[in-house]
């Protein structure tokens, strides 16, 4: 049956299909190597996951008096790793050579939106001004946790830099940027799975046309009892691509648009997401997790990406399946929430470690370890960045670099043949 809308000659939203979907299997090309544990942690006592880095509005990496700065959720290293969402921070930390990270401490005051702040991404503008967007979840001070999300940013703050080091200083504004509609984007009341997704807003400007784009994780309203999927149990797994357009520019001025891309009858969770162009080829990637699957379907936790010929046009697949990274079969949780950058003609990977190779435990064996058996398997802190060629629509992996490695693409990589696990000098 056609849509209303595509027979209205409107553009049809496109799918991650069950069919492509099914096509899903670990592969040389899409298998990360195992990762050895980092030397040393982002900072003394603190855990790290979703990270992402401080661009320039068109997606370059932004450099201030030769520091780059990336932004990372983090949480005191004591706490339960399935804890720390209800907590999280966003800190900032600054290298001169894109490996070693300097932790510059927690990035806003305590009048950031949420009762903690969960993934965004960072601009640097023209006029010099920063722009953090994150998801406020929760309300601020509400005494028990609630699960709501809303795309907030804060502006204003100041990068000052020196050859010593960086620092951002306040005060930022902060502002609400877009709450879901109930009708191209579900409201957290309309779920009727386990928790809804409108969060990680990810700023994007079209080089085609100089547009200004905020991406995001959400999920498409289902109607009940029209049979949307073959099986009723597979509406609850309805995850989207958003997207909202400034009129204008303005990285705070932001209206809704219809999604890029939907997962509905495949998967609830298309997680952090954000575009690369490359030879005129937009490539939109998301992580996704092996539980946020509809039944009948198995995907591990991975990278997965889609490629159109322009912003709204029509994904499809990479590698037939979606599929361009994972972890190896003996530890499947070993890294998570990845942000691809362009590097010259191949891609980069950074992505945080999870949990270390768990011996075949699930990760719900794992909650149900004493909190130091726990605490020994979590990872917390940044995987070995991972090397990946691309062309058209098949990509492969490479090697890798060291633990939280983001060079810029004037810098050269390195060519050690034993990079590819995460070390350089073992
Ligand atoms: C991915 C993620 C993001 C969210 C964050 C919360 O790892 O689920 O979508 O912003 O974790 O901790």
């Amino acid at each position: 049956m056609t849509p209303k809308h595509v027979e209205n000659g409107e553009r049809a939203t496109p799918r991650w299909t069950r069919e492509q979907a099914a096509r899903i299997e670990r592969t040389d090309g899409t298998v990360a190597p195992i990762i050895y544990p980092p030397r040393e942690a982002m900072a003394p006592d603190v855990h790290g996951w979703d990270t992402w880095i401080l661009r320039e509005r068109d997606g370059s990496i932004a450099t201030v008096d030769g520091w780059r700065v990336i932004f990372s959720l983090t949480a005191p290293a004591h706490l339960l790793p399935g804890k720390r969402h209800d907590v999280a921070e966003i800190r900032y930390f600054y290298s001169k050579d894109g490996e070693r990270w300097h932790d510059g401490g927690p990035v806003f005051e305590t009048d950031a939106r949420g009762s903690r702040q969960w993934a965004g991404s960072a601009l640097l503008d023209d006029d010099g001004r920063l722009y953090v967007f994150y998801t406020a979840s929760g309300r601020a001070g509400e005494e028990e946790l609630t699960y709501e999300q809303r795309l907030a940013v804060g502006s204003g703050g100041t990068i000052v830099a020196d050859d010593a080091g960086l620092d951002i200083e306040g005060p930022f504004e902060h502002e609400i940027l877009l709450e879901p509609d109930g009708d191209r984007y579900e409201r957290e009341e309309q779920y009727r799975g386990m928790i809804y997704t409108f969060r990680d807003p990810w700023f994007f400007e079209d080089p085609a046309d100089g547009e200004t784009y905020l991406l995001f994780e959400a999920n498409t309203p289902v109607p009940e009892d029209e049979g949307v999927c073959e099986d009723p149990v597979w509406e609850e797994f309805n995850g989207s691509v958003g997207i909202a357009r400034s009129p204008t520019g303005d990285p705070t001025d932001w209206r809704l648009e219809d999604p890029l891309l939907e997962g509905v009858c495949v998967n609830q969770e298309l997680e952090r997401p954000h575009v690369v162009v490359r030879n005129g080829s937009y490539y939109l990637f998301i992580s996704s997790h092996d539980h946020t699957f509809a039944p009948g379907l198995d995907g591990p936790d991975g990278l997965y990406g889609f490629v159109a010929d322009s912003l709204t046009g029509e994904y499809r697949p990479l590698n037939d399946s979606g599929l361009v990274l994972t972890n190896p079969e003996n530890a499947p949780y070993q890294a998570y929430s990845w942000m691809v950058l362009p590097h010259r003609d191949e891609l980069l990977v950074s992505g945080f470690f999870n949990y270390y190779d768990l011996g075949g435990l699930t990760l719900d064996d794992v909650a149900g370890l004493s909190p130091d058996e726990q605490l020994a398997k979590f990872g917390g802190t940044l995987a070995p960045t991972v090397r990946v060629a691309i062309e058209g629509d098949r990509t492969r992996i490479t090697g890798t670099l060291s633990h939280g490695h983001i060079p810029l693409e004037s810098e050269e990589l390195p060519d050690l043949p034993d990079e590819r696990l995460g070390h350089r000098d073992e």
